[in-house]
């Protein structure tokens, strides 16, 4: 009796976990990967940007804002800095979002 116990709760706790991970946190490493593709030419591998004028992410800079924030610069772009409307998709600029602050 006990070991089928066991098992409906087993059974019961990989469902709960498998519905948690749909419910899908911000992912850095996609952030990091998308960053390499579409802003380290300009903003820099680690932050400091290759660019003149590129916020310089490793001092801080372009990041106090909230993700809600970043993701609207990254889709209206600045006056240099591109617009990615269509190019990456919203739950791409919430893993960019993580990844930016990670270079501070
Ligand atoms: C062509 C060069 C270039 C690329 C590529 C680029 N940026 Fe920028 N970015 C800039 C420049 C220059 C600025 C300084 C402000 C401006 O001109 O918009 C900037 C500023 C920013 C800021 C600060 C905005 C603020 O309000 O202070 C953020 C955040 C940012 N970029 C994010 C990104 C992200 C994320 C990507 C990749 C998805 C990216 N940038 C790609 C050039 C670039």
């Amino acid at each position: 009796m006990k070991g089928r116990w066991q098992a409906i709760l087993l059974a019961a706790g990989i469902m709960a976990a498998g519905s948690f991970g749909s419910a899908r946190a911000a992912d850095i490493a996609e952030g990091k990967r998308l960053y390499r593709v579409h802003c380290e030419s300009c903003h820099g591998e680690r932050g400091q940007p290759e660019m003149p004028g590129a916020a310089n992410f490793s001092k801080g800079e372009g990041l106090m804002k909230t993700d809600a924030q970043l993701r609207t610069h990254m889709t209206n772009g600045g006056r240099m800095c591109p617009s990615f409307a269509g190019v990456i998709m919203d739950r791409g600029m919430f893993d960019l979002a993580l990844f930016l602050r990670t270079l501070f």
